[in-house]
């Protein structure tokens, strides 16, 4: 597909202006300096920058697939900006997010997609279900379904809690391969008829170049306090997790259409 995730852009926070009460990573409405609002996620938040590392990675993955995600940002946030900040709470969050945070474009006057209002397509259904067992993306629940409507169309957005093996990194060759059992709560399982065509038109789209491209896009900053690794390794290992996942698709595919079963 002709999406070009050669480029993100850097843009310098100039206004904390509310939090997303919703948010359990205390993400913002934030201003920049380009004048638009963000959905801004800050490094200094629970999840630390592995969030920010699975938001980046399973957006720009989503994006090249043909999902409308909201493009995202580096939002830089200087040492300086935090301390006019009343809110103590805030002001903490800010002062442990310095540097280069993740932002996405605001999109203003969406509303959250209730699968009782909005019937979708099964061929959109079954590829998002096909997306999420890709990244192991628990977080598109009934409870909480972290997809927007926006002028009548569906936009995906927060998967920071996808990739969660980085988490541990614990046998992370094993947990490639395995099947992704959480879909059994995916808010659009039941709407997923055709998993197999959504398998058979995604999976040559993320290509060994292409899923390269988009690990390369992870800034060094985010990868330090990953431990072990030096941030080149730690791509090395995003890179061979999802091409491993990628190539082993039929495992997860089965996985979905076996719990699809069991609730229809
Ligand atoms: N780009 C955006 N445009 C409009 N609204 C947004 C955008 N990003 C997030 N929101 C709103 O803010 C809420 C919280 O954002 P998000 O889900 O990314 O944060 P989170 O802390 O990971 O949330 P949670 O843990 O509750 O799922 C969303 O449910 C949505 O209502
Ligand atoms: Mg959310």
């Amino acid at each position: 597909m002709g999406v070009d995730t050669s480029t993100i852009r850097t843009v310098q926070v100039t206004r904390y202006v509310t939090p997303l009460r919703e948010g359990g990573s205390l993400p913002a409405i934030a201003e920049a300096d380009d004048g638009f609002l963000y959905a801004l996620k800050f490094r200094g938040a629970g999840q630390g920058s592995k969030a920010l590392v699975a938001e980046l990675l399973g957006g720009e993955i989503a994006r090249a697939l043909g999902f409308r995600v909201p493009e995202i940002v580096f939002a830089q946030l200087d040492e300086a900006f935090g301390r006019t900040e009343p809110d103590e709470e805030i002001q903490d969050l800010l002062q442990a997010s310095t540097g280069l945070n993740l932002a996405l474009h605001f999109l203003s006057g969406a509303i959250t997609f209730d699968p009782v209002v909005t019937k979708l397509d099964p061929v959109l259904a079954s590829r998002i279900v096909w997306l999420d067992c890709l990244l192991t993306n628990v977080d598109r629940t009934a409870k909480n379904t972290n997809m927007l409507m926006w002028h009548k169309e569906l936009w995906l957005i927060d998967h920071g809690a996808a990739l969660y093996f980085h988490h541990t990194w614990d046998n992370w060759k094993e947990q490639a391969s395995k099947p992704f059992i959480q879909v059994k709560d995916h808010v659009l399982l039941r709407q997923a008829s055709q998993l197999e065509e959504a398998d058979a038109e995604l999976k040559p789209l993320l290509t060994a170049t292409l899923i390269q491209h988009i690990v390369r896009l992870v800034p060094d900053e985010w990868l330090e306090d990953h431990g072990v690794q030096s941030p080149e390794e730690a791509r090395a290992v995003y890179r061979q997790f999802i091409g491993a996942r990628v190539a082993a698709s039929e495992i997860f595919v089965k996985e979905a259409q076996d719990a699809r079963k069991r609730i229809i």
